[in-house]
């Protein structure tokens, strides 16, 4: 039988007593046994107890009872289709990167869109981040661009990651609310986390939730590294643009559509790709170097922060293209494994204290959410370049090493030896100079909260200011302790009086102080 496909119906054709008199093919177990009855299971008696005999029976339950596997921990709910990459605009002084210097060529992809707070069943239009992980098929290995719809993150390091999805989700004792921002655990963590403050102002922006997958734009967020062949290195940012330009629903909208139709997004997705009208975004870059970085406001290590399109213009380099729907959800859709940590030589990664645990938590988590260490041999995620290592063995091991030797140094020569490392092509690491002591602390130029914050919610048009005082209303309202509402409030006092007051009046209280310590506690609460 050929190899299958992911999502391929089960082998085709075979031996004549393989197919039904009235010419369907003919259903086998799982070892390739034509089944004589599928609807009642062997007894002694009728009806009687079970017979093990049955091994139809046994094969068939069993294999039910393990179709789940753990939802993902975060970005449970997602859609995703297949498409490809053509870049229009050489980055070959930047970078050695095959997919950013090679124009014209159509570097296959898969995009899985999400979103990040609820689970697998919730609904499509909840006041939450979109997930826009992409995964490059190259030449020379696969690069996952793991990014968002939003491009700042809700912390600065890591370590905070499971705080913030653990405040977000379901509260541990009533197991609710599902999919939503307005409660206690989210707002308690995030007043208590000014570094929060710029994207808790998108996130209620009108911004938050799209109107469709197809009118959402993407960002790679972290500062990554360019590298070109000379070993010089650059800093750039990511940027998907979508053609059809950004547009969004408001709240009272995307509440109706979630009750009528939780599936709205996927759906519509479905349907664009099924009708040929494919959707398409535009890659683009903001490219700076070592000196920039240096005169920047901020620290574009810093995953709180953006660098301004008017400082850094995007300089737009490619299209992506989404033309094929999956086959099958479940094996490409839900097993697919994105990775910050999967890069191809010529692109690297920035010092950014998220990005960094980002690199260690996916991989640690898809070894227990894919079962084992082999789930880049599901046909979603293996390369579609050659794979050679001698890395074998394992659950549910199907690309072992050919051959007689599975370690290095050998002496078997090209015919036997197996792979061998390349000195000349292979993925080199920059080599960036560290001057330093080892200690957990966070760095000055992360400090300022507010700015960026204020420059989002000045840059917004009246409406769209009235829809942000809305939303904290909505949101702050459903909070049930009065301190968490207050502290919040003195948190918008530092990024705009005029909202601040909105919000306290719509909540009914009386404007708190601005806050004032940079990590507040309970007791830092100013009086009102
Ligand atoms: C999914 C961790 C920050 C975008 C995930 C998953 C984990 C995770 C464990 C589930 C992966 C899986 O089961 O396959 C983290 C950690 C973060 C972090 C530890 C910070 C320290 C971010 C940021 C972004 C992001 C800043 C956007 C730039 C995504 C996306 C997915 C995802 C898009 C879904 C991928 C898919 O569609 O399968 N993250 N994340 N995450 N994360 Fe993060």
């Amino acid at each position: 039988p050929m190899p299958m496909k992911p999502g391929a119906p089960l082998d085709k054709g075979g031996a004549p007593h393989q197919t039904t008199k009235d010419g369907y093919e003919a259903m086998t177990t799982q070892q390739g046994v034509p089944v004589r009855d599928d609807q009642n299971h062997l007894k002694a008696g009728t009806p009687g107890p079970m017979l093990m005999d049955d091994f139809h029976f046994r094969e068939k339950m069993f294999h039910f009872d393990h179709e789940r596997i753990p939802e993902r921990v975060v970005h449970a709910r997602g859609y995703a289709a297949h498409g490809f990459f053509e870049l229009t605009d050489s980055l070959e002084e930047f970078t050695s990167a095959k997919v950013l210097t090679e124009t014209g060529k159509k570097v296959p992809l898969f995009t899985r869109f999400s979103t990040v707070a609820g689970n697998k069943g919730s609904p499509d239009l909840a006041r939450d981040v979109r997930g826009f992980a992409v995964k490059f098929y190259t030449d020379e290995g696969n690069w996952d661009l793991v990014g968002n719809n939003i491009p700042v993150f809700f912390i600065q390091d890591a370590m905070k990651f499971p705080d913030l999805i653990h405040s977000a989700k379901a509260e541990p004792d009533r197991g609710f609310p599902q999919a939503q921002t307005a409660h206690d655990n989210f707002w308690d963590f995030i007043s208590l986390s000014p570094e929060a403050m710029h994207m808790v102002m998108w996130i209620m922006s009108d911004r938050t939730i799209p109107r469709s997958l197809r009118f959402m734009e993407g960002f790679g967020v972290h500062t990554f590294r360019l590298i070109n062949s000379k070993g010089k290195s650059s800093f750039v940012k990511f940027h998907w643009k979508p053609k059809m330009g950004m547009q969004s629903v408001v709240w009272n909208e995307a509440v109706k559509i979630n009750g009528a139709d939780p599936d709205f997004h996927r759906r519509d997705l479905w349907n664009a790709i099924e009708m040929g009208d494919f959707p398409e975004w535009e890659l683009g870059v903001q490219i700076f170097d070592d000196a920039f970085a240096d005169k920047f406001a901020f620290d574009v290590r810093d995953a709180t922060k953006l660098i301004p399109e008017e400082e850094i213009p995007v300089r737009i380099i490619g299209r992506m293209v989404l033309d094929r729907r999956v086959d099958n959800f479940f094996a490409e859709t839900e097993q697919v494994a994105f990775c910050t940590g999967n890069v191809v030589p010529g692109i690297g990664f920035s010092d950014d204290p998220l990005l960094q645990g980002r690199n260690f938590s996916y991989l640690d988590t898809q070894i227990k959410r894919l079962g084992g260490p082999n789930f880049t041999h599901i046909p979603i995620n293996a390369p579609k370049c050659p794979m050679r290592t001698f890395q074998q063995d394992g659950h549910m091991a199907m690309k072992n090493p050919v051959g007689r030797a599975n370690y290095e140094p050998n002496s078997w020569g090209t015919k036997d030896g197996g792979p061998r490392e390349d000195p000349d092509n292979g993925y080199q690491h920059f080599a960036e100079p560290i001057d330093g002591k080892k200690e957990a602390l966070r760095p000055e130029s992360f400090a300022d909260h507010y700015s960026q914050a204020r420059q989002f919610y000045i840059s917004q048009t009246e409406v769209e200011q009235a829809h942000m005082g809305d939303a904290l209303v909505f949101e702050l309202s459903k909070v049930e302790k009065a301190e968490i509402r207050e502290r919040m409030v003195a948190h918008l006092v530092n990024i705009d009086k005029g909202l601040a007051d909105t919000v306290a009046e719509g909540l009914g209280i009386k404007t708190p102080m601005a806050m004032k310590a940079a990590r507040p506690t309970m007791q830092d609460l100013p009086a009102s």
